[in-house]
């Protein structure tokens, strides 16, 4: 598959009335869609990781609302209306750290409540068509930030990257992926080495598949090998997604990227965080400030149906950390590289928003 045909493998499409995403939970041995009728619906598919990646969580809650209006149009007003709030509310509770989230809630919100005079139909009609755009700009956003990423990149580099932070955690093309693909299209030879990223193998389910799928040479490692790879001097440059950004630069992703970033400081390996401006919150100043979402147990102490440790064993699952913008080389926009992201730089971004 070339990367163009690729891209048309979508993450999130409409159909029949109907959200339908990949179940993600069980790539790379099936490939199916799901499908979704309600605002429940969507945030149970984004609760259990069937759709995941800031982005896509981002478009999967816009057309999340705009199911909700769907599905309740023809209810008398006040019905609507609880079933609307309701539909917020449980989106909102899905997952806690990635902010795209939120603020695609905020943007479908802000849209319901700026209509007056129209029928409970014709607004349904105006969240979905808001929700089809919220995911055609995720994959313009992402070619701009493609562009501008891939010129970072050397001929020949090798690039580390952790989580998935492609096609699959957005509505196409990818953040950090996307970096990688753009630099392919502009015929630089760019190599992948993708860390497995435990404890839900991310790496090594999602970004392997979706490299191998298009032929970019990928190499699969246990998230413990990157520091030894990067002493030997195999590793050119590491690039990540994100989940959040603080106005500080601090950027919380993929537990694990924090470990991989004091690695890249050590070893002098450019740091880059490919960062759409809607994963940035101004409102945090620091990254402490930034929920860290705890997941199940369960994905620690084993995989699927698979057990490995004992019954009682004591766990921790926190899904994200936080790099502190220190570590960040630069943060890889849709408006432009920001070296060394500081509050001063993201303030002067984020105004021309
Ligand atoms: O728990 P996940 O799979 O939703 O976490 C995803 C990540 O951490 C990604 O790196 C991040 O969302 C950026 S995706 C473009």
């Amino acid at each position: 598959m070339t990367t163009a045909e690729h891209t048309r493998v979508e993450t999130l499409r409409w159909c029949a009335d109907k959200l339908e995403m990949i179940d993600q939970r069980i790539l790379p041995t099936r490939f199916e869609y799901l499908s979704y009728t309600n605002a429940d619906e969507v945030a149970e598919g984004i609760r259990s990781m069937v759709v995941r990646g800031a982005p896509a969580i981002g478009c999967a809650a816009a057309y999340g609302v705009a199911l909700q209006a769907l599905a309740n149009q023809h209810k008398d007003k006040t019905v609507f209306d609880a079933a609307m709030q309701h539909g917020y509310e449980v989106l909102a509770a899905s997952r806690p750290t990635a902010v795209n989230l939120f603020w695609a809630l905020q943007r479908m919100k802000h849209s319901q409540h700026a209509q007056t005079g129209i029928s409970q139909a014709e607004l349904a009609v105006v969240l979905l068509t808001l929700a089809h755009e919220i995911c055609a700009e995720d994959v313009r956003i992402n070619r701009a930030m493609g562009d501008f990423g891939a010129a970072l990149l050397k001929d020949g580099a090798r690039v580390l990257t952790h989580c998935n932070a492609g096609a699959l955690a957005t509505a196409g093309h990818g953040t950090a992926l996307g970096v990688i693909r753009s630099a392919v299209e502009v015929g630089k030879k760019i190599s992948v080495f993708a860390d497995e990223t435990r404890p839900f193998l991310q790496g090594a389910r999602l970004t392997a598949w979706e490299m191998v799928q298009e032929n970019i040479p990928v190499t699969l490692i246990t998230d413990n090998m990157a520091g030894h790879l990067m002493k030997c001097g195999e590793i050119d440059a590491v690039i990540v997604g994100t989940d959040r950004v603080a106005a500080n630069g601090d950027v919380a992703n993929k537990i694990g990227t924090y470990m991989v970033a004091v690695l890249a400081h050590r070893h002098n390996i450019p740091f880059y965080v490919a960062c759409p401006l809607s994963t940035i919150d101004m409102q945090l100043p620091h990254g402490d400030a930034i929920p860290i979402e705890e997941r199940s147990h369960d994905e620690v102490t084993g995989f699927g149906a698979q057990r490995w440790a004992p019954a009682g064993v004591q766990v921790r699952n926190p899904a994200f950390d936080v790099t502190p913008a220190e570590l960040v080389t630069a943060l890889i926009t849709e408006r432009g590289v920001i070296h060394q992201p500081d509050t001063a730089q993201l303030k002067k971004l984020m105004v021309q928003n």
